[in-house]
This record gives C-alpha cells, structure tokens and sequence, in this order.
C-alpha cells in the first residue's frame, strides 16, 4: 500500500529524477563550461556509478514511498552504455510508472525505437536555437541542429512523447525564441523556454542574464494569441496552448516565479546520493543501503523516509531576500537538473 510521504512543508514525494551518469558530449555555457571543464575532466568513473542491481533496489524503494513518475537524467543519460536494458529493468518493476528521459538530443536518433520498445514513455529533449552558431555558443561544441531536430521527430513516431526545453539567456539565444517557437507549432511539439537558473558554481549567473517568462511571451506576440492549460499538479511549467488550437508552450519561470511550493521532486545523483533541492548543499549517500540483500530493503526506505521528512528547503523562494551566495553548491550535470 503506498501512503504518501510529506515534508516540513506538507509536500509529497511523488517524483525521483535519477541521473546516470554525471558526464555530458556537450560543454553549455550555463552547466559545464568548456574553460573549466576539458576533454579530460575527471567525471566518475564507471566503477563509481551505480549499477544497474543498485537502481533497481534504489527505485523498488520509491515506488514503496509512493512515486510514480521516474525521470532519467545526467549528464548526458545517453552516454550510459546499455541504457534502454535499464529501462526496461525498471519498466519490470512498475508496470504503471511513468518513465521519463531529458537528454540533449544527440544520440537520439539511434537510441530512441529501442528506448520505445523498453518501455520508456517520455524524452524532453534540450535545444537552446535553431542557429547552428548559436546552438553552438550555448552548447559550448559543435552542435548538428538539424540532427537534433530530426531525432525529436523520430522519437515522436517512435511513439514517445516530446518535448523541446530551451534555456534562455539574455544576449546570446534571444534571437532563436521566435525561430524555435514556429518551428515547433508546426509540428505540434510543446516547447518550454526555462528562466537560466543560478545552480551550481561555476556559470557565473547574474540575474541581468535572465530573461524572464513575461519577456519570453511578449517576444512571441506575433503567434496566435496563447491560452493558459489548467495546471497539474507537479508541473514546473506554465502552460499555454494557441488560440488556433497548434502547439503548446511552457514557460519554466524558476527565477520570477518560483514554484516551490509544489516542489515534488526527489533527485539522486549517479553516485547515489539522495537531494532535496537542487540547490541544496550537500546529499544524503544512499550506496551504504543499496545492497540487494532483502534485509536492506526497509533501511533504505526508513533512510529515503526520514531525509523527505526533514526537507524545509525553498531556495528559489528565498533567493531574492537572501542570495547565498557561499554556500557549498552542487552542479547540474551531478544533480540531474
Ligand atoms: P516534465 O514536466 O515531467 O516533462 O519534466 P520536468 O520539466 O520536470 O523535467 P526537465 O528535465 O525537462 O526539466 C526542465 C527544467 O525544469 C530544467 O531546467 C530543470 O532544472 C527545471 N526543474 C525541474 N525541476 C525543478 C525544480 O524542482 N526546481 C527548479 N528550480 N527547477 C526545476
Ligand atoms: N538554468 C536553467 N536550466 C538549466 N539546464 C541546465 N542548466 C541550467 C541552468 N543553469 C537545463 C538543461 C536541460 C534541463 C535538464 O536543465 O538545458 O534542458
Ligand atoms: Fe550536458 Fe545537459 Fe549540462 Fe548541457 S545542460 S552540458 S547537455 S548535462
Ligand atoms: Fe524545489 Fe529547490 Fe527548485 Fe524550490 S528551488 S522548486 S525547493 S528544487
């Protein structure tokens, strides 16, 4: 039976981002920029990740708590070798999950009918502008637009469902939100601009980098009219759909509306440490209790338990009054975003 496991601030636990692997094939200026991040930086090594019997017994655990909707992250997810056999070890698990996967795209294409046929439901696939100059300046690497775009549309009749996230920074991708919002009206797929965030240490964010939600909208005044989609409970995005009935676009307001109060989500990081917030300042290390042995099951659910119940954290709510700006930080490509 699953009763629902609530926090400080009444919040339940109902999703897990689990990252698999903490590297990336790309270097975005906003996650792991390329002047500190080198072909030969030491991400984990492989011995370090969790394997697959480890996530297993990690994900029997939070379906036991209640979560339903699980979501593949990174890094790169798809850098992870043999990652469709882990979606279908887990899609054995819960046959109801809803199993999801955001990824940069580029190795969609040959990935995606076999990430179908394990069970996967869901991909949000990362694409910052159709400009291949500057996709690539957001990427930080060459950056084939057009393949991207073409694995979004193989993964649609793959039968997934997609969507397209594009962060957005003041001065270098401005240019693409016109470009990317018709190209995706005109084929039907939902599109969410996402406020850039300060995670993490090394993006030297400042808050005039930002380009906001009422920004973003104005900028798209020469599309239909946008009519706002009830929100679920859960979404992190503000929902609109076009008047004229084609397309759907979300506006991911983490900085000018912070949605704190619904934050639902649990991430674990490749190495199996459990976060809160995405800004929090350090995890709790789940390996010690993700042997397969029967008789770890329930101190893993108890440790999951007790760290959800003390959750307060609103970082996002408390980030105008009080910037941290000292704090330890995590970074994306660990958290899973
Ligand atoms: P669905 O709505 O289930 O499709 O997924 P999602 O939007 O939760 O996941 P996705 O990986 O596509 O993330 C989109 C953006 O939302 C990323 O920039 C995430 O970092 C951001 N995001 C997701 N969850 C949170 C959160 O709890 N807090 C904040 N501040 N940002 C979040
Ligand atoms: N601010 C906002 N979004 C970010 N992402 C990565 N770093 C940031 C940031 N600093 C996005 C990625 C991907 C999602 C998981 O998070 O582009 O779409
Ligand atoms: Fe890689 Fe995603 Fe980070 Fe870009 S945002 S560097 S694609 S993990
Ligand atoms: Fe959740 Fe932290 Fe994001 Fe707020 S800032 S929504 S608490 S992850």
């Amino acid at each position: 039976a699953h009763h629902a496991l609530a926090d400080q601030r009444g919040r339940l636990l109902r999703d897990l981002r689990l990252s698999v692997i903490d590297r990336c094939n790309l270097r975005c200026q906003y996650c792991l920029p390329a002047r500190l991040h080198g072909d030969d930086f030491p991400f984990l090594p492989a011995a370090r990740l969790l394997s697959f019997e480890q996530i297993e017994a990690l994900v029997s655990a939070f379906i036991d708590l209640g979560v339903e909707k699980i979501r593949l992250t990174g890094g790169e997810p798809l850098l992870r070798p043999r990652l469709p056999e882990l979606v279908a070890r887990l899609r054995a698990l819960g046959p109801h999950l809803n199993l999801a996967l955001t990824t940069n795209g580029l190795r969609l294409n040959t990935a995606c009918n076999e990430l179908a046929d394990a069970g996967l439901n869901r991909v949000n696939v990362s694409l910052d502008g159709l400009s291949p100059t500057v996709a690539e300046r957001m990427a930080g690497r060459p950056l084939p637009v057009e393949q991207v775009w073409h694995a979004i549309l193989q993964a649609r009749s793959a039968g997934l469902q997609v969507k397209v996230n594009t962060v957005v920074r003041r001065g270098v991708n401005e240019s693409e939100i016109l470009p990317l919002a018709r190209r995706c009206r005109e084929h039907a797929i939902p599109l969410r601009f996402i406020e850039y965030m300060d995670v993490g240490t090394t993006n030297n964010w400042s808050e005039g980098d930002v380009v906001t939600g009422a920004e973003i909208r104005q900028r798209l005044a020469s599309l239909p009219p946008l009519v706002p989609v009830p929100p679920q409970p859960g979404d992190v995005a503000r929902r609109y759909r076009y008047a004229d009935g084609s397309g759907e676009i979300g506006l991911i307001n983490s900085i000018s509306e912070p949605f704190c109060g619904g934050c639902t989500r649990a991430r674990v990081s490749a190495e199996g440490r459990l976060y809160a917030c995405l800004f929090a300042s350090e995890g709790v290390d789940l390996k010690p209790w993700l042997s397969t042995a029967e008789s770890s099951a329930g101190s893993l659910t108890a440790r999951i338990t007790s760290a959800w119940r003390q959750r307060y954290d609103r970082y996002s709510e408390l980030r105008k009054k009080q910037p941290l700006t000292n704090r330890k930080r995590s970074e994306m490509w660990q958290l899973g975003g």
